[in-house]
């Protein structure tokens, strides 16, 4: 047995029942001949076995470009062919988020991959973002505050000009189950930041700040939210 094939998820899978209906639907979007883009998360991660359940029955051929290792290993796992942003551009995209807001505004980023999740959703011309009601929410930041990665020497200094842009709290993220902060796939930091207020231009306003990479907000994207309620 191959070490990719003993792969789990780990970390518990809130809401699993509306997940997995949401995952299904999603797999049912696939064609022949796709290029996918794969966003992070439990969520993404339901719905690629569904996918793969599809390319085994019906014989599908279809590339994935992930946004993390982790999925890029999950792919590789489900025998899901993979590809790059230097070969293909994805026909269309599905991932998930933290927050999602009545504007479709969001909060993504609790798996430290924003930076590669916005750049292939700028890439997409088409971008599902697939949630369970629980991250319905009715203003940014109710549950989630706003990931922020971060060169690691801009640090002192990004913190200073997120506080310029509103940032009422900043926690440096720490590594799971180690000493020391996480460190990203891009070798970074993240900052996990509160703010009262999150306005239209607060992602411009942080993104404008040297040393930082990317934040998780997404305001104003074109995204079509899937939930298992509204479909
Ligand atoms: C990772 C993300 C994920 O898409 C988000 O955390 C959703 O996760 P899940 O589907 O496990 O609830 O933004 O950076």
């Amino acid at each position: 047995m191959s070490l990719i094939s003993t792969l789990q998820w780990s970390s518990t899978i809130t809401n699993p029942a509306a997940k997995q209906r949401v995952a299904q639907q999603i797999a049912q979007k696939v064609k022949d001949g796709d290029v996918l883009g794969v966003g992070s998360g439990s969520t993404v991660y339901m719905a690629l076995f569904a996918i793969a359940e599809r390319i085994k029955a019906e014989g599908l051929n279809i590339l994935a470009i992930p946004t993390s290792l982790e999925i890029t290993m999950f792919c590789a796992k489900l025998g899901i062919p993979l590809t790059t942003l230097f070969e293909h551009t994805p026909h269309w995209l599905f991932d998930g988020a933290d927050e999602v807001d009545p504007n479709n505004w969001l909060i993504k980023g609790r798996g430290g991959a924003m930076f590669k999740e916005k750049l292939l959703i700028r890439s997409s011309p088409l971008n599902y973002i697939i949630v369970d009601d629980s991250k319905l929410v009715l203003k940014l930041g109710t549950n989630f505050p706003v990931p922020v990665e971060v060169y690691p020497q801009a640090l002192l200094h990004v913190e200073e000009e997120l506080k310029k842009v509103g940032a009422i709290d900043i926690k440096l993220r720490p590594a799971k189950g180690k000493d020391g902060p996480i460190v990203t796939e891009n070798n970074n930091l993240i900052l996990d930041c509160y703010f009262d207020d999150i306005n239209d231009s607060l992602e411009q306003d942080i993104k404008a700040i040297t040393g930082v990479i990317e934040s998780g907000l997404f305001i104003g994207y074109d995204l079509q939210i899937l939930t298992a309620e509204n479909n």
